[in-house]
Order: C-alpha cells, then structure tokens, then sequence
C-alpha cells in the first residue's frame, strides 16, 4: 500500500470507528490512534521524508488536507457527546411533580345541535338516511318539482362543478334517493351540509347544515305534521315554547308552511332577537307535493307524506346565543372550548 492509499484508508477507518464510538471517552482513543503522537496519520506526516521530491508534494498536500478534515470531524464528534450527556443530567423523572394535563377536545356546537336534533327525532320513530352532497340537477332540482326555468329555482341556485352536477343546496335531495330505493311507509330525517352562493355576513355562509324530515304512509295529515314538529319543538327548545305555522311557498310541498317558535329569549314579548315580534322562524314544512311522489314512481292517490327542513346553524344560534355564524367554522379554540 503506497502512501496515498494509506491516507485513503485512514479516512474510511475513522470514518467507522467513530460512527461505532460510544461515549467521549471512545471517541477521544480513535482520535489518539490517528491524530496522537504516535498515531496512523501523525507517522505519515513524519516519515515525508523518506519520499522522493514529486511524492512529498503530492503526499504532503493531501496528508495536511486530511488532518484538517479529521480535527473537524473529532470536534464535532466530541461535541454531540457532550451535548447528548448534558442533556440527560437531571432530566430523571419526578414523579412527585403534578402532571400536565392533555388538552382534550370538545365536541363542535353545530355537531351537538345536529346529534340532538336527531336523537328527538329518532325518538319519534324517525330513522336516519344520507346523501350525496355534490347531487345532479334531476335530484336536487327537477324530481323536487323545480323545473330548470322556475324562478324558485334562484333561491336555491347553487355551485356547479359541472353543466349537469352541483353542490346540493338543500337536503330535500335526499328525499328523492330514499323514495327511490325504499317502498313507504317511511319515515326518515336526512342531516347534511347544503351550499349556496350567499355573500357570508353574520347570518349567512356559503355552506351550511340542514336537517331534512319525510315521512310517508296511506293517510299521513298535515295535523301529523303539526303535532311532530310541535313536539320537536317542545323537547327542542322547552315544553313552554309555542308553535305557529305561516302559509309558505315550496314547490316540492303543498301545501306549504314556515314555522316560527315563540321567541326563546323574551318567551314572545319582543326583543332585539326576534326583531320585537316575539316569533323566530327556525324550518320550513308541507304536505308533500304529488308530482314528487310521481317522480319517484309513488302513487299519489295511495300515499300521502309530509317533509321539513330546519337550518342547524339557526338552532344552535338561538340555544347558545350566538350572534355570528362564522364563529362555527374559524376554529377558534377559545370559542369552541366553551362547548363541554
Ligand atoms: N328545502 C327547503 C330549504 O332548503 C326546506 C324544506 C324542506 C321545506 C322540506 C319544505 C320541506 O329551504
């Protein structure tokens, strides 16, 4: 082995030594065998002279080189050793100290508002159904009995992905998908995100949550209606509240009704929530229309149904007392962990 190809070997050999070395103490011996007195690199260094004149040049520069390479490498090497041995003196475990407690998460007001809602309706025989929030144009609209050119169509116009599907902008879609695949009776309530290309302000976002209800069968009356959701109602917001149904227009229900709850802040004598008048709107209702049942293959001289949709941001508002919608989707933890 020549000169150069010792140095070569010395570089590997270090290499691997001290990426073996345990401790400072290790890493010091590999150091003293290369770099000390009588060490590897040190002897090559001194014996320079035994070479001829080019040879000396050529070994010389490189043997200097890789001196200055090794010192580096010992320094360093050094170095994480001590930083890994100072870092563990006093670092032992107490166990007397108190410990930290993790924060743990709170369940989001709108998902609570959602969960009650259904466990009031399930309690009422209601099971649940979902479906797809981006939904073509025959679901969401034309099979509900909006034709493509009706001007109710512009309050629920919406985004569209493409010429045919959309984000839905109810959840009266479902609906159709559930009558489609289940022969009445039924009775089922649908939860869901809805879109709609609303400019967002305090009381509206571009998305937001629905519960959607039907219930079909031979001899469903709009007095079924009236009694389910006044007994939502009640068990939603308190066995005092009143109910009160306003002829409305839908044009997948008819007839069709908006139904305000007497105000729960001022129990109906008027205040700065209900605008004075002691009601709050909070869902819109109707006896299901026929060309509804046509659409999905129902015969609407057999069955009779009634639907409703209630808007769960507009819930959760009123029972929490909350003034900004936006408050639910800024993730705000200071916000969100008042919610136990
Ligand atoms: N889909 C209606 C809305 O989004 C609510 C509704 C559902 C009304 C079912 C009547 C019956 O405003």
């Amino acid at each position: 082995m020549n000169a150069l190809e010792k140095l070569e070997k010395i570089k590997i050999d270090v290499e691997t030594a001290l990426a073996e070395a345990k401790g400072a103490q290790e890493v010091d011996s590999v150091r003293v065998k290369y770099l000390g007195r009588k060490g590897e690199l040190t002897s090559i260094l001194r014996s320079l002279s035994d070479l001829s004149k080019e040879e000396k040049a050529e070994v010389g520069k490189r043997a200097n080189i890789l001196k200055g390479e090794l010192v580096a490498k010992f320094t360093q090497a050094q170095n994480a050793m001590e930083s890994e041995q100072s870092n563990s003196v006093g670092k032992e475990i107490d166990v007397t100290l108190p410990g930290i407690a993790p924060r743990v998460g709170t369940v989001h007001p709108l998902t609570r508002v959602m969960v009650r809602i259904n466990e009031i309706l399930i309690s009422l025989g209601f099971k649940i159904a979902e479906g797809p929030e981006i939904e073509s144009e025959f679901y969401n609209f034309e099979a509900l009995n909006i034709p493509l050119d009706h001007p109710s169509r512009d309050a629920f116009d919406t985004f569209y992905i493409d010429k045919e599907y959309l984000l839905r902008s109810h959840t009266s879609n479902v609906q159709i998908h559930v009558m489609q695949n289940q022969a009445p009776p039924l009775q089922v309530i649908m939860p869901g995100r809805v879109y709609r290309p609303d400019a967002v302000d305090a009381s509206h976002s571009f998305m937001f949550h629905q519960v959607e209800g039907l219930m079909v069968d031979k001899g469903i009356k709009f007095s079924d209606l009236k009694g389910v959701l006044s007994m939502f109602c009640k068990t939603m917001f308190g066995k005092d509240i009143e109910t009160r149904l306003r002829p409305h227009f839908f044009p997948f229900t008819e007839p069709s009704c908006e139904v305000d709850i007497s105000c729960i802040m001022c129990m109906g004598k008027g205040c700065r929530v209900c605008s004075g008048n002691g009601w709050l709107e909070i869902l819109g209702a109707g006896m299901v229309n026929p060309k509804v049942f046509e659409s999905v293959g129902y015969d609407p001289n057999e069955y009779t149904g009634f639907a409703f949709g209630m808007g769960v941001e507009r819930i959760a508002m009123l029972l929490y007392g909350i003034e900004d919608i936006r408050l639910f989707y800024e993730n705000d933890v200071r916000f969100l962990k008042q919610f136990k």
